[in-house]
C-alpha cells in the first residue's frame, strides 16, 4: 500500500512556480531519495508534504486519506498530518538532556510518565545511545547528536519519516558509517521515509527508489539500478556517477547505435559507437557519455578505441585515477596502476557508452 502519494503538485514561492505537477507515491516500508541540484524544489516538495508549504494545485495523500486536495479544499495543518521530520540542522535543544529532547514529541501529545519512559530508552537503545540519555547535547559528538534528533522524529512512530539531508552535519568518514546505520534502522524498523539528499551515492545506498528532480520537475524515477544503468536523459545520465562527455557528430546509425565522430578525429581513427537513447539527425551534433569505470585502458588500436596523452595519474588508495586529453577532447578513467607519461589507448565498450 502506498503511505504517501503526491499528485500533479503545483507550488508557487514568492511568484515563482517552484514545484510543476509532481508526482510521486512512497509505499509501505520503503525509502525514496530525492535527488537533485540544488535549487530543484527538493526541500519545497517535502515541505509541501509535511504542510508546511502550501500548494495551489494537486493532492497529497498520507496513508490512504487526502492531507491536501486543491481542488477539494482539503489542507491539513501540519501538526495533524503525524509526520517524523529531520531537518538539516537538526538543532536539539541545548538546555534539555538527550532524554528531554527525545521525549519532547511524546510530551506535547500527552502521552503518560512510564510510556513515555520506555518509549524514549527503547528508541535510545535502537540509535546506541541507552547509556547517553542525561547527558546534554554539548556533551556529543556531531554524530550523536544527529542520532538524537533522528530518535527524536521516530519515537512517536509516524507512519512516514521526512529527512532534509540528515547526514549534511557530518565529515565524509562519519557520513559513510552514520548512512550504513540509518539504512539499518529504516529496514529494521519498517520505516517508510522520504530523504532528500544531493548525494546521489548516498541516495543509491539508502533509497529503494530515486526520484530526480530538474527545476521543479520530475527527471527520472526508479530504483537505484535503473537510475544508474538505464538513465533516460542526459541530464539523468550526468546527474548519476562520475562521467565523461564525448563531444560529436553523428556519422552512422544502426540497431539502436549510433556512431560518433568525437570532436577533433583523424582520418584513421575509429567512430566512436554507442548506445543511442534520444533522437539524433545524422550529420548533427550528439553527445556520449560513459561513465569513468566503464573506460578501460587498452594494448592496442581496435574497434571503439581511441588514443589520447596522459596528462597525469592520480592515486586514490584502492585505485588510480587517469586523466587524458587529445584536442579538445578530455577522458578520465581508473585502473590498478600508474601509467607512464605519453599515448595510451583507450577502449570505450559500446553497449556502456550512451548517445544523447
Ligand atoms: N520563500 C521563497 N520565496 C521564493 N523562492 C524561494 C523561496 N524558498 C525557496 N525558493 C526558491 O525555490 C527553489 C527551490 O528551492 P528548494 O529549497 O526547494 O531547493 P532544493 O532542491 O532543496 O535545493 P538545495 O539542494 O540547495 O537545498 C529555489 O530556486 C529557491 O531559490
Ligand atoms: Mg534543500
Amino acid at each position: 500500500m502506498a503511505e504517501l502519494t503526491v499528485e500533479n503538485l503545483h507550488l508557487r514561492l514568492g511568484g515563482n512556480e517552484i514545484l510543476k505537477g509532481v508526482g510521486m507515491s512512497l509505499e509501505r516500508g520503503q525509502v525514496v531519495a530525492l535527488l537533485g541540484p540544488s535549487g530543484s524544489g527538493k526541500t519545497t516538495l517535502l515541505r509541501a508534504v509535511a504542510g508546511l508549504e502550501q500548494a495551489h494545485a494537486g493532492r497529497i495523500t498520507l496513508g490512504g486519506k487526502p492531507v491536501f486536495d486543491a481542488e477539494a479544499g482539503v489542507d491539513l495543518p501540519a501538526e495533524k498530518r503525524n509526520l517524523g521530520l529531520v531537518f538539516q540542522s537538526y538543532a536539539l535543544w541545548p538546555h534539555k538532556t538527550v532524554f528531554d529532547n527525545v521525549a519532547y514529541g511524546l510530551k506535547l501529545r500527552g502521552t503518560g510518565r512510564e510510556e513515555m519512559r520506555e518509549r524514549v530508552q527503547a528508541a535510545l537503545n535502537q540509535i546506541g545511545l541507552g547509556k547517553h540519555g542525561e547527558r546534554f547535547p554539548h556533551q556529543l559528538s556531531g554524530g550523536q547528536q544527529q542520532r538524537v534528533a533522528l530518535a527524536r522524529a521516530l519515537v512517536y512512530k509516524p507512519p512516514v519519516i521526512l529527512l532534509d539531508e540528515p547526514l549534511s552535519n557530518l565529515d565524509a568518514k562519519l557520513r559513510e558509517e552514520a548512512r550504513a546505520w540509518l539504512r539499518e534502522l529504516i529496514v529494521t524498523l519498517h520505516l517508510s521515509a522520504l530523504c532528500v539528499t544531493h548525494d546521489q551515492v548516498e541516495a543509491m545506498a539508502i533509497a529503494d527508489r530515486i526520484l530526480l528532480l530538474n527545476a521543479g520537475v520530475v527527471e527520472q524515477e526508479g530504483s537505484p539500478q535503473d537510475m544508474y544503468g538505464a538513465p533516460r536523459s542526459l541530464f539523468a545520465a550526468e546527474f548519476m556517477g562520475a562521467n565523461n562527455r564525448i563531444e560529436g557528430t553523428v556519422a552512422e546509425q544502426r540497431d539502436g547505435y549510433a556512431a560518433l565522430a568525437v570532436a577533433g578525429r583523424t582520418e584513421d581513427e575509429p567512430l566512436l559507437w554507442g548506445r543511442l537513447r534520444a533522437d539524433r539527425t545524422p550529420g548533427g551534433p550528439a553527445t556520449g557519455i560513459v561513465r569513468l569505470e566503464s573506460v578501460r585502458p587498452a594494448d592496442g588500436p581496435g574497434p571503439n578505441r581511441l588514443a589520447l596523452d596522459l596528462v597525469t595519474s592520480m592515486y586514490l588508495g584502492e585505485r588510480w585515477e587517469y586523466l587524458f586529453h587529445r584536442g579538445p577532447l578530455k577522458v578520465r578513467a581508473y585502473g590498478n596502476e600508474a601509467l607512464e607519461p605519453g599515448r595510451h589507448w583507450l577502449e570505450f565498450p559500446a553497449d556502456r557508452v550512451w548517445v544523447f
